[in-house]
């Protein structure tokens, strides 16, 4: 089974998908280890109600983000991770961190990228006056929310939507959009093509 790393900073309700997918059974891949920048984040108690190893590691124990990254990458090659979900995670990574990792490291955003990357993607959309938002799952490279899209999920964005409201919508559909890109990526079905990725029928 494909080894998962998961990387959070807070509340951390993807990840709670990806550990009821995999127990389950229909993820197809093993989460093993999740590492969190901030020690109040609700995702470790949720991997700790699953028995899923999880530490906050504290960036300010390091002198470098390089030196983070880098303590980051061996924990997680510690347990033989294969594969590095960002859920939530709210910190650059370095090249230090994806060179360990190529094409290995994937991220949910909450919009239909490339349109609203960065913080606050629901309320972007809202105060824009798109029709339409969504999330969008993708590789990670060291541009923020500028990898390699894999898949996206469309949602109607209301009239009387505020950013929560919105921000509620899109969660339902990045809940089931990250385990199915995962469980895609543990059967061997995705390849990168330049800017492309392809997924197997
Ligand atoms: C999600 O909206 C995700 O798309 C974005 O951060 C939020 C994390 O929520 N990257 P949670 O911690 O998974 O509940």
């Amino acid at each position: 089974m494909l080894k998962v790393g998961v990387l959070v900073s807070g509340r951390g309700s993807n990840l709670q998908a990806l550990l009821e997918a995999a127990r389950d059974g229909s993820l197809g891949a093993e989460i093993v280890l999740v590492l969190s920048d901030r020690a109040e984040a609700q995702a470790l108690l949720r991997a700790g109600d699953f028995g899923v190893p999880a530490e906050y590691v504290a960036p300010e124990n390091f002198n470098s983000k390089d030196a983070y990254d880098q303590a980051l990458v061996e924990k997680l090659k510690a347990r033989n991770v294969e594969l590095v979900v960002l859920a939530g995670y709210m910190r650059l990574l370095t090249s230090t961190f994806l060179a360990a990792f190529p094409e290995r490291v994937i991220n949910i955003h909450p919009s239909l990228l490339p349109a609203f990357p960065g913080l606050n993607a629901q309320a972007q959309a809202v105060e824009y006056g798109v029709k339409y938002s969504g999330c969008t799952v993708h590789f990670v490279d060291e541009r923020m929310d500028g990898g390699p899209i894999i898949a996206q999920t469309v949602v109607p964005v209301k009239q009387d939507d505020d950013a929560d409201s919105l921000a509620r919508r899109i969660l339902e559909e990045e809940h089931r959009l990250l385990p199915q890109v995962v469980r895609w990526i543990a059967r061997g079905k995705v390849r990168v093509i330049g800017r492309r990725v392809l997924v197997e029928e």
